[in-house]
């Protein structure tokens, strides 16, 4: 039987958040979040929740999450909340979430105006 390295004894997090990574090649009918900078904003946040010391979250890249056109695409759970983030700005509304659970309601992810 294996042990984890890290010592934890159930598996999950208390946050997960995943950020779309996907990328489509030029021409596509449909937009990429890749494209528009979700990894570099994908590292921030990451970064940004271990130099804050914000413990047992964890940030990762995913594919599509199917919201192209609202992207950067991000989702958390357990809440399952959505967002679009738009640039580094958006960053700390989102790690304040994840700190606190307060979800940031202007980054809502809309699909109507
Ligand atoms: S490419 Fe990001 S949600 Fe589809």
């Amino acid at each position: 039987m294996p042990t984890d390295p890290k010592g934890r004894t159930a598996p999950g997090y208390e946050r997960h958040v995943f950020v779309c990574g996907h990328e489509r090649p030029e021409g596509a009918s449909r937009p990429s979040c890749s494209k528009r900078g979700s990894l570099d904003l994908m590292r921030l946040l990451k970064t940004s929740a271990k130099t804050a010391g914000i413990p047992n979250v964890r940030v990762q890249k995913s594919g599509c999450l199917d919201f192209c056109e609202f992207g950067t695409t991000c989702v958390v759970y357990p809440e399952g909340t959505w967002y679009s983030i738009s640039n580094e700005d958006d960053i700390p509304k989102i790690l304040e979430h994840l700190r606190t659970g307060t979800v940031a309601e202007e980054l809502r992810l809309k699909l109507n105006k």
